[in-house]
């Protein structure tokens, strides 16, 4: 049968206490209605429908695109009647997968186990158990252990809320047959609310099985309500991710100081130092080393490279062998070759240092390109901005530019040629040649230091 998800995030999260809604609270960098889309992506879904209410606008702004289906449930009248805003976009002969968009750490697999557990004649619920159940709807077997129906905490009696196990709201089941039960759903309970959760009855009433599928972890059906839950999950997620990187041969100093946020590949034998945070797309190479207080964010470090202590890499692709910090920056499109050493307090944007270039200190490379073995002086600035216009530098394979050298762009420093220290370059300096700017240096002889009256 096709599918089609259905994300509840109409709710609005008053203990926030924040400006932005809730799913669009960020967990790892990523608003939690990120995380189900992305999860839920793997599904493959015909289409996945967004049901919103708070924060409207604000909701529809984060997920431009459109493939996601966006209904509004003007006002919220329970979990029920919210999947019955979408089903009138949903054939009769989809399975309904309904997803909490609060609940961001639910794995694919648990997601495509429910939807293998129901069926034509099935409805399949993710239930969970939890040493303390307060709050939660409770799930009621028969004698024969099968499942009956789900009694929410307000509606529950003592019996039932000795029950530990809780329903999670994630469940799966025939469009059809949900589209006649949610149009029978009444709010009469302790809130009022047209319960999804009522369904469950009327598909025992109509014959069909109903199948738990047990999560295998709380954490990973943990719903978000407060800033203390969030950086809960956000611990977990962590946890998550170190391990499964160390699983796969990294080795993390410490896994509570190491944060991966998006997509990590690595080679073998990979050193992470304490306080190292991965954002975006990072891939790292066989034995990469990186050191403490490191953001590296959509990157790509070569084989054997070495990341000194506190720098910043955004949108950099570093080859093999290179030593980079510590302190130092690469901006976006900074391509360093192989054996590339760039040192501290070097800023590098846009630019190019080709095998075996060096810049060891103090210096700023942008829009530019560093010939192979070319030597940048402490304290080199490529002058690339004239306010209005970017321009480029080139500098040919082998010069060596002495210190404290200003590169006013555009300009070119030919192979091999010598640019003298503390030069302020503005035309184009000839291959194999010392070129420097220098006014004469001279003594006073007669001067004399002023004595104190
Ligand atoms: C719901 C379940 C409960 C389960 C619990 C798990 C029902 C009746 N109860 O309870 O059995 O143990 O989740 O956390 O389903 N939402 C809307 N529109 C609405 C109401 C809710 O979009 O009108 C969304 C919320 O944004 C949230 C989700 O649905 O993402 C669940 O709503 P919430 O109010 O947290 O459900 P509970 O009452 O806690
Ligand atoms: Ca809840």
């Amino acid at each position: 049968m096709s599918l089609s998800v259905v994300i509840l995030a109409a709710g609005q999260g008053k203990r926030m206490k924040s400006d932005l809604p809730k799913v669009l609270q960020p967990l790892a960098g990523k608003p939690l209605l990120g995380h189900v889309l992305d999860t839920a992506r793997g599904l493959q879904a015909a289409t996945t429908y967004v049901v919103y209410g708070h924060g409207g606008e604000q909701v529809l702004d984060a997920f431009p695109g459109t493939e996601l289906g966006w209904v509004l449930q003007a006002e919220q009248h329970g979990t029920g009647h919210a999947v019955a805003q979408a089903m009138p976009h949903i054939p009769d002969d989809h399975l309904v997968l309904v997803l909490y968009g609060d609940v961001p750490l639910v794995q694919l697999e648990t997601l495509a186990r429910l939807v293998a557990e129901a069926g034509e004649k099935s409805i399949a619920i993710l239930s969970v158990m939890l040493p303390d159940p307060t709050g939660y709807g409770r799930i009621v077997r028969d004698g024969a252990g099968n499942v009956v129906r789900i009694v929410e905490h307000k509606d529950a009696n003592t019996k039932e809320r000795a029950i530990h196990e809780c329903n999670t709201g994630l469940m799966c089941l025939p469009a059809g047959r949900l589209r006649k039960w949610l149009s029978e759903l009444k709010n009469d309970n302790a809130q009022g609310e047209y319960y999804l959760t009522d369904v469950i009855v009327a598909a025992v009433r109509s014959g069909l099985k109903v199948n738990a599928v047990i999560a295998p972890t709380a954490t990973e059906v943990m719903g978000v309500n407060d800033k203390l839950q969030l950086a809960e999950l956000d611990a977990a997620y962590r946890r998550q991710r170190a391990a499964e990187l160390m699983l796969a041969g990294a080795t993390i100093v410490d896994p509570a100081r190491f944060d991966a946020r998006g997509p990590v590949s690595i080679g073998r034998d990979v050193f992470i130092d304490v306080n190292v945070v991965l954002e975006g797309t990072v891939k790292l190479g066989n034995r990469v080393r990186i050191g403490p207080n490191v953001l590296i964010r959509d990157a790509e470090i070569g084989d054997d490279t070495v990341i000194h202590p506190n720098c910043v890499i955004e949108r950099a692709v570093v080859g093999p062998r290179c030593l980079v910090g510590p302190f130092a920056r690469l901006r976006p499109e900074a391509r360093l070759h192989e054996d590339v050493h760039v040192g501290n307090f070097v800023e590098v944007k846009k630019s190019e240092l080709r095998r075996g270039a060096k810049a060891n200190h103090l210096t700023y490379l942008g829009d530019t390109t560093v010939g192979e073995k070319v030597n940048v002086g402490a304290g080199t600035i490529t002058c690339n901005y004239d306010g209005v216009n970017k321009w480029r530098t080139e500098i040919g394979d082998g010069a060596f530019i002495g210190s404290g050298t200003m590169l006013v762009a555009p300009v070119k420093v030919g192979a091999g040629a010598t640019i003298g220290a503390g030069s302020t370059i503005t035309k184009d300096a000839p291959e194999g040649k010392l070129t420097l700017e220098r006014s004469k240096q001279v003594t006073i002889e007669s001067w004399k230091r002023p004595a104190k009256k």
